[in-house]
């Protein structure tokens, strides 16, 4: 699994609710889903299924795989349920400049 490099900007952070969670594609085609927790509190998570590669969507309760219908948690990236048995691995982000940037 390819993590993004550092320094690359994800997204402004206005552009997610707190709660919130959007998959997105650096332009080196990392697929990420960034979850804004609260105000200044951001996560990232690899946004690949880690049952069988399918991208995760974002949805207001979960991150959820069309594939096979894996939901992880958009709280720490763990299963809520399978077929995927490993939570999806977090990506190290931070906010700067209003941005939601890799570390
Ligand atoms: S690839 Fe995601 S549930 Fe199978």
């Amino acid at each position: 699994m390819d993590a993004p490099e550092a320094g690359v900007v994800l997204l402004s952070v206005n552009e997610l609710e707190v709660g919130q969670a959007k998959v997105v594609t650096t332009s080196d085609g990392v697929e990420v889903a960034v979850v804004r927790e609260g105000e200044q509190e951001v996560r990232a998570f690899s946004a690949i299924c880690t049952h069988q590669g399918c991208t995760v969507r974002a949805e207001e309760e979960d991150l959820h795989c069309p594939c096979h219908g894996s939901k992880f948690a958009l709280t720490d990236g763990s299963v809520i349920s399978g077929p995927a048995e490993e939570p999806l691995p977090e990506f190290p982000v931070g906010i700067q400049d209003g941005n939601v940037v890799t570390q």
